[in-house]
């Protein structure tokens, strides 16, 4: 069966329907490439007997884009292969585009990626006037371009500006905002609509060119030679670099294919097109994140570390109990799923005001037009403010997010937990307290679990899901299926101090606060950090995280390490953060002086006292900004190898998503694990018994590292 369906009516319109066999979606592969490769040739036959051609999908979404696996193997030797393949299918497009006979894409559901560009080539684009379809060109998210003809074709239909946010940013939008930006023409009511709408261009528009074919093409909004557009591109590689940091070389490549091929006919500019798309496709960064966003968040979604043989479950009644920062954020990311959640506090006052937090964030949607005063109501409905542990009564699952007191959270357990479903499941959202510690409060450890959120949650996609000792593995797949059903990342990690992602966070903050003890001046360690492609540098997150707490956090650790007999080793970093706290009076920024300066009115910037107190002008001078970057980011894989060896993590798939989505592991890398992989097993070995050598056993290859190394076996 061929993957395009061929129907030339009586009234000499050819339906040209895409339908994959056995794919839910449509998508670019060689099953795709071949059928497209003989309807082209059928229609050259047929083609007097042709007056238009409608493109249509027979799948839920028109077409879904290129075929990840397929593009994850392409090799550097087969990279002249490709480019040969990549051309010959844009030639089959581009002949349906030049016949001279109309065609109209018929946009059913979502066009993405190739799908998009399928429709860019037709003459005329109708789509449904449903607001979950999405329209975009989302190859820069996975370090790639759109390589079907989209940097040639979408800027020359709306302007190289207007162009640069779909192309750069990958920026999807509804059918409405699309006839807005000019990318399609018109909208229906329904699929018949559609139909009627296509005919009737077709009807109208006997012989059709593109604008680009037709002589005297001039750019919307100004070619590139332009003097006011070429004011604007000459700038422009050095804005993509403040933004990329260096890191991908997506954006780069498709600012250069879009200007370039601008100054050229189309056909060159394809050409050129798919040249950066080959260079792209087989570069490490379209690799790792190929294989992470893709492949690994696929692994996990389908199921990732659930244990197999629980029943899924549906979650229907949620109890919250703290209606603070993380329990308000919880709260809404239940509701806006559908779940009735009950947010209880010590008082109403303190329970309504953590429901006006959903409040607001559904106003704005609103306000935007993304949500109707229906939704809006419907999900607020859903939220019940209490300060009684009765309304609890009939929960399947209650989560605290009180304050971080192991006291305290024993005794709204055991308040709670008599008015669970049976085989209800208590879950603590602690950030730092053992789960089998708190479990210890639980009339029934099995069903006690860790759910450790991110701030701000309603924007943090990742769900730490921590078992402890006693947690049994059907409330770890039950918990696992709540996190899914509020359309969030579970990651599976066992109970250790500071779990996976604190403690993985902890060593690059650390490690940045260690630099400035060493004299090392904190513009450079900022600069490292965000150069290595974390969010922000680590000085400014020790700020946020406010350095009385990462006291705190160590004084425990301590005297946990010293009860159970071992010895503490006091790590670089404590006596500077002792001395800026202790000394200084420096705490963060909620106290209002950290390493930044906070001023009530102007721009945050780094306490400039820091350089007599701490800077030596020698190593400020001769440090490297590359051996900075490197123990950033190789103290935190080699701690992620560590929660592997210990069985923290369960899974690379585990370690590489929770890295990236909980602590914001530099994501070019595909993850801390993809990094060592990509590195070298061997080589990334090497180069960390170098870092301990000069700055200590921290950077020590662990034993599962130093195996691997032995045979450069990568992770699996
Ligand atoms: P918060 O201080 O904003 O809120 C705590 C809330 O608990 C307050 O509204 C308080 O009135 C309420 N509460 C106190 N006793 C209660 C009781 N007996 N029954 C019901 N409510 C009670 O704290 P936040 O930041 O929301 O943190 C809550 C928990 O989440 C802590 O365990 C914290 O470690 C953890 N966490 C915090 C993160 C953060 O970024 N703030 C991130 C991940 C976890």
């Amino acid at each position: 069966m061929s993957a395009i369906r061929y129907e030339l009516g009586s009234d000499q319109i050819l339906t040209l329907t895409i339908d994959m066999p056995g794919q839910s979606a449509n998508t670019m592969n060689a099953a795709f490439r071949d059928a497209l490769s003989e309807t082209a040739a059928k229609v050259k036959e047929d083609l007097d007997n042709i007056r238009g051609i409608i493109i249509a999908s027979a799948k839920k979404t028109f077409f879904a884009g290129g075929d990840l696996k397929e593009l994850h193997k392409v090799t550097r030797e087969d990279a002249r292969t490709f480019e040969d393949m990549v051309n010959g299918l844009k030639s089959h497009m581009r002949f349906l585009e030049t016949t001279g006979k109309p065609v109209v894409a018929a946009i059913n559901g979502s066009a993405l990626g190739g799908g998009l560009e399928i429709a860019l080539a037709c003459h005329y684009r109708v789509a449904i006037n449903d607001d979950s379809i999405q329209l975009g060109l989302p190859e820069v998210t996975l370090g790639l371009l759109p390589g079907g003809g989209g940097t040639q074709r979408l800027p020359r239909m709306i302007g190289l500006e207007a162009a640069f946010p779909f192309l750069m940013e990958g920026k999807k939008v509804n059918p409405k905002a699309a006839l807005k930006a000019g990318i399609i023409n018109e909208l229906a009511d329904s699929a018949d609509d559609m139909i009627t709408k296509a005919r009737a261009f077709i009807e109208a528009n006997p012989k059709c060119q593109q604008p680009w074919d037709q002589k005297g093409f001039r750019f919307p909004g100004g070619a590139p030679h332009h003097p006011a557009m070429a004011q604007k591109l000459a700038i422009a590689p050095a804005m993509l670099k403040q933004k990329t940091k260096g890191c991908y070389p997506a954006p780069e490549r498709i600012l250069s294919a879009a200007v370039e091929g601008a100054q050229v006919d189309f056909d060159n500019g394809s050409l050129i097109e798919t040249r950066y798309f080959a260079e792209l496709v087989i570069g490490q960064v379209a690799k790792n994140m190929t294989g992470t966003f893709w492949f690994q968040l696929n692994a996990i979604k389908a199921g990732g570390s659930r244990p197999e043989g629980v029943e899924k479950e549906t979650f229907r009644k949620v109890g919250v109990l703290g209606a603070g920062m993380m329990g308000a954020g919880i709260a809404y990311s239940t509701a806006t799923r559908g779940i009735d959640v009950v947010l209880k506090d010590v008082s109403v006052e303190n329970a309504e005001k953590g429901k006006s937090y959903s409040e607001n964030l559904l106003a704005k949607k609103v306000s935007r037009g993304r949500m109707t005063e229906e939704q809006k109501a419907d999900i607020l409905s859903r939220i019940k403010a209490t300060d009684s542990s009765d309304d609890l009564e009939g929960c399947d699952l209650v989560i605290e997010a009180v304050f971080e007191d192991s006291g305290l959270k024993a005794k709204v357990t055991q308040e709670a937990e008599p008015k669970l479903v049976a085989n209800g499941i208590f879950a603590s959202n602690t950030s730092t307290i053992p789960i089998t510690q708190l479990a210890g409060a639980s009339a029934n450890a099995e069903n006690f679990i860790g759910l450790h959120f991110f701030s701000p949650v309603d924007k943090m996609q990742l769900v730490e899901i921590i078992v402890g000792e006693k947690t049994s593995d059907e409330t770890l797949a039950r918990s696992f299926d709540y996190v899914q059903q509020i359309g969030k990342i579970p990651v599976v990690v066992n109970d250790s101090r500071g779990f996976f992602t604190s403690r993985v966070f902890g060593t690059f903050v650390n490690e940045g606060i260690c630099m400035l003890g060493e004299g090392i001046h904190p513009a450079s360690i900022e600069n490292a950090g965000v150069l290595a492609g974390m969010p922000v540098g680590p000085l400014a997150i020790s700020d946020e995280v406010s350095m009385t707490l990462m006291q705190h956090i160590r004084d425990q650790s301590r005297k946990d390490t010293e009860a159970a007999g071992g010895t503490w080793n006091p790590h670089p970093a404590e006596a500077v953060i002792d001395a800026m706290v202790n000394e200084h009076g420096r705490k963060g920024k909620a106290a209002g002086a950290g390493f930044y300066e906070y001023p009530a009115n102007g721009k945050k910037h780094l306490w400039p006292e820091l350089e007599t107190l701490f800077v030596n002008a020698e190593k400020a001078r001769t440090v490297k900004l590359q051996e900075l970057k490197d123990r950033i980011l190789f103290i935190q894989a080699i701690e992620t190898v560590r929660c592997l060896e210990e069985g923290v993590l369960r899974t690379v798939e585990d370690a590489n998503i929770g890295s990236i989505f909980g602590i914001g592991y530099a994501p070019w890398t595909g993850g801390a694990i993809q990094f060592i992989n990509q590195y070298g097993v061997r080589a990334f070995t090497e180069r960390a018994s170098a870092l301990a050598e000069t700055y200590g056993e921290r950077f020590a290859p662990p034993k599962l590292l130093q195996e691997k190394a032995e045979t450069n076996t990568p992770f699996a």
